[in-house]
């Protein structure tokens, strides 16, 4: 037991408590057939919690944490302070990257051997902790190797080191009994098309995730493969823009099957769209996989990773996810991270705590909405002109008949409401 949450309690679901404590989230709460946690499945993420250091573009490391070091004791206290908070929240999952954990080799070998010791802890740790793996990854984006690319580098040394990675990490995932394995294409993309072939680097990152399919077969990962979207940052252009971009990437390289999204709220606004809007269309073309619940600030237009604390926002969310049948293998992860005055370890787990009420109480709001058929109803009222037997045979129909039709039955379509400000009151009642 390290001492860094000395003075903190496991926390419980207290409503009228006044310090630490969940005011909303009651993991045995029924919720659409579910218990609570099950339905949210949240995990708490190793690189924003215990990796950094708090910087931005203009100053560096604030937090200062004993673990802070390149050496394996440093990582291996990390681990220890990770599992002791993952118990305070009860979190049932937890999500890494290859560097999150371990410290950098002077060779791939040597880096191979510092995580696969870290493995080896959290798999004991595993044996009597509640959390499990909900993702593992790679991190192919920090190390200035990867500074033009992994799948997608001009550099077929640097696409080696990349599969290598991902082997390794899958290899890792699988063994800790990992319920997804996720590839966010950190630096596949661009900063000027002026020195990019953009034909062949697509071509690269399909065989590339091809590769990874295959892998996950050979071995038997029972998980599923998720791609996290987003449309900039850290390059210019990322080739995995927005959930329709990378649907396309997938069927262009006949992997729509195999592959599922991981949508972030953050990432789906910096794509110049809502997180329900993603969220409801990877439902509609069978790839939604998991969320990343971590917001941005609206005004600066970063991708500020900042905890959720907007209940309306996130029952919309929930909303979509609800609807579409719930989590599969996916979760709530909080790719999120403490802003940088927040030094004290309390305020690690208070960010954690209050990410998991904003949660409970949008889910709870997004789960009446569809046991009242708030919304339903009005939406089924809306299309049930579809249901008539000629209007469903014109789908099957084609342009002439159509157009006979409209002339034979004098058809004068008349505009009906969409009624929008009545929707979002009905909201307004449940959030
Ligand atoms: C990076 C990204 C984050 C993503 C994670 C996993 O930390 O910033 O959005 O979820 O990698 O690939
Ligand atoms: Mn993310």
């Amino acid at each position: 037991m390290s001492d860094f949450f000395a003075d903190i309690p496991k926390l419980t679901y207290a409503p009228d408590a006044e310090g630490l404590a969940f005011r909303h989230y009651n993991p045995d709460e029924m919720v659409m057939g579910k218990r609570m946690e099950d339905q949210l499945r949240f995990a708490c993420a190793y690189w924003h919690s215990f990796a950094w250091p708090g910087g931005d573009p203009f100053g560096g490391q604030t937090f200062d944490r004993p673990w802070f070091g390149d050496t394996m004791a440093d990582a291996r206290l990390k681990a220890d302070v990770a599992f002791e908070m993952f118990d305070l929240l009860g979190v049932p999952f937890f999500c890494f990257h290859d560097v999150d954990i371990r410290p950098e080799g002077e060779s791939f070998a040597e880096s191979r051997r510092n995580f696969e010791e870290i493995v080896d802890i959290f798999a004991a740790k595993m044996e009597t902790s509640k959390t499990r793996l909900l993702w593992g990854t790679a991190n192919l984006f920090s190390n200035r190797r990867f500074m033009s690319g992994a799948a997608t580098n001009p550099d077929p040394d640097v696409f080696a080191w990349s599969a290598a990675t991902v082997k390794l990490c899958m290899d890792a995932t699988h063994r800790l009994g990992g319920e997804n394995y996720v590839l966010w294409g950190g630096r596949e993309g661009y900063e000027t098309l002026l020195n990019t072939d953009l034909s062949r680097e697509l071509d690269q990152m399909g065989r590339f995730l091809s590769m990874v399919v295959d892998y996950k077969h050979k071995i038997g990962f029972p998980g599923t493969i998720l791609i996290e979207p987003k449309p900039q940052e850290p390059t210019k252009h990322q080739y995995d823009y927005d959930v329709a971009t990378v649907y396309g990437n997938l069927k262009r390289f006949g992997l729509e099957n195999e592959v599922k999204v991981n949508i972030e709220q953050g990432h789906a606004i910096l794509a110049g769209h809502s997180f329900e809007h993603e969220i409801a269309l990877a439902n509609a073309l069978g790839v939604f996989g998991s969320i990343d619940m971590n917001r941005n600030d609206y005004q600066s237009g970063w991708d500020t990773d900042q905890f959720p604390n907007n209940v309306p926002e996130v029952a919309l969310a929930y909303y979509e996810i609800l609807k579409g049948g719930g989590f599969g293998t996916g979760g709530t992860n909080f790719d999120a991270k403490l802003r940088r005055q927040s030094l004290d370890p309390e305020d690690l787990v208070a960010a954690h705590a209050g990410a998991m009420d904003v949660c409970a109480r949008g889910l709870k709001a997004a789960a009446r909405m569809l046991e009242d058929d708030a919304l339903e109803a009005p939406r089924r009222a809306r299309y049930s002109g579809w249901e008539d037997p000629q209007a469903q045979a014109m789908l099957t129909s084609d342009l002439e008949t159509i157009a006979a039709r409209v002339e034979a039955e004098g058809l004068d379509p008349q505009p009906r409401s969409g009624r929008q400000e009545i929707l979002e009151n009905v909201v307004n009642r449940y959030v």
